[in-house]
């Protein structure tokens, strides 16, 4: 970095905005040479600014400026002056008319960021601050506008012309050109902006609001995709319906528009009534998307809806509230994909991403609170802190107050502050002043970092047939924050007696907020605001098995001394599924450290036979209830998939990489060996030859017969190669053929090198005009524990079908490799570390959000040995000893050095 250090920016610095402007017109006349942009901008200036003379300053980036006037009157050049990053205007009335004109160049835009050519179609991404690419603004989120927008371009080559809003007029123009001019009645921050010109195809369909209201629904693609649009425009009609009934939200527009394309930096963006997405989280038909995919495209669509009110109708005041959007969003589409599916195996999907992939980060150099203090570049915190544990904090928020009072506090928060650019505190605020509560405590959930850890034990008194629960909760310290506050948290817990059955609670305890009762279940829910905190229950006839933090109440660590019989016991009998899960995943944690132990220590190997035995239990329930439906399928393969090596590198002080493989593998292994003939029936029950359809049913069923066939393909000397060519070779849909190529591409098994190519090839060849399917081609391959993976990963740059412009081959190549290719990423001699680093400096200058973004893994250096450390960091200065580098990964790997 030889440039001057880039700018930091505060919260505390906060200012509202100067200036306002209450009408944004745009004239957008897209050519392949230059795009001319015309702006006028009715603006004023902001009563509520501070008093005295300002300049005015617009953001802008590399703009070529080629008209400036106020009013009407061309601009002199000593009224102006212009920088890299700003056009800054001297005097200005108090109310006045600016218009500009200017050239940019999408079609060399590479940054994906403001306006660019995606294939052959133009279109925008302007969150968070891609407008200031597309003409001189105040590109910032409390500054809303209404906008009227029109698109000139040829008719020919872009026949479709979309913007936000409603289409008001369109017309000819001579030179084969037409033109659409769009009109959006709300009013609207730059950053929700958009503009999409291109020949495309659509599907329509219909959805009737609560109140009557016809909206029509349009999802738009190149022609070759037109075919994989069905499943998404099925997921905005349940997520339109589901908004209605558990938020009371009802659509505004007359027109929701879906837009896809293919080189994306994300996964998709909420623009007002023309929400715009990468292809893979809206494109799936049976043959070339997998069940996940499947559940992507439902979780994305629902998500991008969901901001209209969470975001759009209610923005953030400035970047540092982006959970109050977006955590507050992902909770609102955690919530719809569990009502959609399987609600626990939702939820311990989304806390296993949550402690493999926040978790550390909460632990590493780039922890910041879910209101962040400062940042370099703002695109570094669209992280898994400000979503997913922002998504926990409003869970928590929703579990204290229970589901009623929840809604009296967001229908407050929706009402009070439509139209506002508002701050996370403005939605504690508003679910205080709703219910009545008291959270001024919980507000350090929002500046605090870190995870917190509880420790708890417990007592159980005979004579007085008590049972106490001491809680003592701590957190490590974080870049900046060496001392922490104690958090406010909801505990939920239930005590079960021998046979099982959840004790009803009895507790004279103030700090207990909620009890839910029904049938066999019995649960309290316990505020947790001290460091030391004690809770008695009472006609405790016998000493309890607990069972803490049900349904992952908070997102914490919990330490509790279990021995593994009880884990076993809750494994079986809790009447939270939650729990039933995390029991299985704590014997499991317990069993592979001990291994892990052995290894380190050069013992024999052996594993405790009671996993094993738990997993026995498991697979026989699934046999004994196959066709009675009295099980979930999806939770039973939950069940028996292992704890990942990123979490049990999270949980380990220092990781020892290669162990923590080997001791998982050798684990995989003996449940593979003993359990070989159930796992087999199980395979063969659940084979199936119907149509392919992603219903909950069904993808339970795939769910539960694939993670059997990953099981029986390990053995060496596998019978099973067989098995598993024949399931890839005759299925019907991709999420079968997909978990068949991984099982072969993974299997050490020399009888399985010769299928493995063979399916490698016959797969690329037939799916060589699919990108998305591609992407699964390469990735399956970066993720390969096998040794040589690395190598194959390098070659593969070079194949005719890499390209570094299209960040979904970046992501399935490189990124895949370094973020879940574990025991490669860190082989010892550091050749995953350069190879990631080699990779994120020749992507910096073309696209530097992509490439910060996967700098990522780089970062978490704290948890390995000493040599790994040096190594890592080694990489890291390397980075920072490159000219030019982008703030975006100056930020990174500076603060992670
Ligand atoms: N607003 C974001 C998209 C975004 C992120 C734009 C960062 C610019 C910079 C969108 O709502 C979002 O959160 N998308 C997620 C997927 C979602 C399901 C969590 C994404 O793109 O990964
Ligand atoms: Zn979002």
């Amino acid at each position: 970095m030889k440039e001057a250090q880039p700018k930091t920016t505060h919260l505390k610095e906060y200012e509202v905005p100067p200036f306002l402007i209450e009408e944004t017109e745009l004239r957008v006349e897209l050519d392949e040479e230059q795009t001319h942009v015309k702006t006028s901008l009715k603006m004023k200036r902001n009563p509520d600014a501070k008093k005295g003379k300002l300049p005015l300053v617009l953001d802008g980036g590399e703009l070529d400026l080629k008209e400036i006037s106020i009013d009407g009157r061309l601009l002199l050049s000593n009224e102006y002056s212009l920088d890299d990053e700003h056009l800054t205007l001297f005097d200005v009335p108090q109310q006045f008319v600016l218009e500009t004109s200017v050239a940019i160049k999408p079609q060399e835009n590479t940054s994906l960021e403001g306006l660019y050519k995606s294939g052959d179609m133009f279109c925008t991404q302007c969150e968070a601050e891609g407008f200031r690419n597309i003409t001189y603004y105040l590109d910032r989120p409390d500054v809303m506008s209404r906008y009227r927008t029109t698109i000139v371009a040829d008719k020919s080559l872009y026949p479709v012309l979309l913007s936000n809003g409603n289409d008001v007029a369109r017309g000819e123009s001579e030179g084969g050109k037409h033109w659409v001019t769009w009109e959006d009645p709300f009013k609207k921050p730059a950053y929700l902006f958009a503009l999409v010109a291109g020949d495309l195809q659509h599907i329509e369909d219909e959805f009737t609001t609560c109140s009557g209201r016809s909206i029509t629904l349009k999802i738009y693609t190149e022609p070759a995709n037109a075919n994989k649009l069905d499943h998404a425009m099925t997921s905005l009609k349940n997520a339109m319906a589901w908004d209605e009934q558990v938020y009371g939200r009802e659509y505004d527009l007359d027109i929701f528009m879906i837009v896809a394309v293919e080189s994306f930096n994300m996964g998709a963006m909420e623009n007002k009534g023309l929400n715009i997405f990468n292809t893979s989280c809206v494109l799936a038909r049976a043959d070339t998307t997998t069940d996940r995919g499947y559940q992507r495209v439902e979780g994305v669509v629902a998500h991008e809806y969901f901001h209209n009110w969470s975001g759009n109708r209610v923005t953030c005041r400035d970047w540092f509230q982006l959970s109050l959007k977006e955590g507050f969003t992902v909770f609102r589409d955690q919530r719809f994909s569990a009502d959609m599916g399987s609600a626990t195996v939702c939820r311990l999907e989304d806390v296993a991403f949550l402690r493999s992939a926040q978790f550390p980060e909460d632990a590493g150099p780039m922890a910041h609170p879910i209101r962040p203090d400062s940042y370099i570049e703002i695109n570094n915190f669209y992280t898994t802190t400000v979503y997913e544990k922002g998504a926990e904090v409003v869970r928590m928020i929703h579990t204290l107050l229970g589901p009623e009072r929840f809604r009296q506090g967001t229908d407050l928060y929706f009402d009070r502050h439509d139209g506002q650019a508002v701050t996370t505190d403005d939605f504690v605020t508003a679910m205080e002043d709703a219910n009545g509560v008291d959270l001024r405590q919980f507000r350090n959930w929002y500046s605090q970092a870190g995870t917190p850890l509880l420790n708890v034990s417990s007592e159980y008194d005979e004579d007085a047939q008590s049972y106490t629960l001491k809680v003592i909760q701590s957190c490590q310290a974080t870049p900046g924050q060496e001392h922490k506050e104690p958090f406010h948290l909801p505990f939920s817990v239930g005590l079960l007696d021998s046979a099982g059955k959840d004790f009803a609670l009895n507790t004279e305890d103030a700090h207990v907020s909620s009890m839910s009762q029904d049938g066999t279940h019995c649960s309290a829910v316990l505020n947790l605001t001290e460091s030391e905190q004690q809770f008695t229950f009472t006609d405790v006839e016998a000493r309890p098995v607990p069972s803490l933090l049900r349904n992952f109440s908070a997102p914490v660590k919990l330490e509790y001394d279990y021995s593994r019989d009880e884990l076993m016991f809750l494994m079986s009998y809790d009447s939270d599924g939650f729990n039933r899960w995390e029991a299985g995943q704590r014997l499991a944690v317990d069993v592979i450290q001990e291994v892990v132990g052995q290894i380190q220590s050069a013992q024999p190997v052996s594993v405790d036979g009671r996993l094993i035995k738990a997993c026995q239990a498991i697979v026989d329930q699934s046999i004994d209830h196959h066709q009675d439906g009295k099980i979930d399928k999806a939770m039973i393969a939950a069940m028996l998939v292992m704890p990942g090596e990123a979490y049990l590198a999270e949980l380990s002080a220092v990781a020892d990489v290669e162990a923590i493989h080997s001791a998982r593998e050798q684990v995989r292994l003996a449940i593979a060996t003993d359990l070989k003939g159930s796992l087999l029936s199980v395979y063969k029950l659940n084979l199936s030859d119907k149509p392919y359809e992603p219903t909950g049913v069904d993808i339970a069923q795939r769910a539960l017969k694939n993670v059997c066939l990953a099981y029986l393909m390990l053995p060496e000397k596998s019978e099973m190669v067989n098995l598993c060519q024949s399931q890839f070779d005759n299925s019907n849909n991709m999420t079968d053929v997909d978990a068949a190529l991984r099982a072969l591409v993974n299997a050490a098994d020399e009888k399985a090198l010769e299928p493995k190519e063979k399916a490698l090839t016959e797969f690329y060849n037939k799916w060589v005009h699919e990108p998305l399917v591609l992407d699964q081609w390469f990735s399956i391959q970066a993720v390969c524990p096998l040794p040589g993976t690395l190598e194959k990963v390098t070659a593969l740059l070079g194949h005719e079908a890499y390209d570094t412009k299209v960040p979904n081959r970046v992501r399935a190549l490189v990124a895949a490799f370094a973020s879940q290719n574990t025991i490669n990423f860190h082989h010892s001699s550091g050749d995953g570390y350069r190879f990631l680093a080699d990779q994120v400096i020749r992507m910096d200058p073309s696209n530097p959000l992509l490439a910060a973004r996967i700098l990522g893994p780089l970062s978490r250096w704290r948890k390995y040995d000493e040599a790994r450390q040096r190594l890592m960091r080694g990489e890291l200065e390397r980075i920072l000893s490159v000219d030019d580098l982008s703030k975006d990964v100056y930020e990174i790997a500076s603060k992670s050095v």
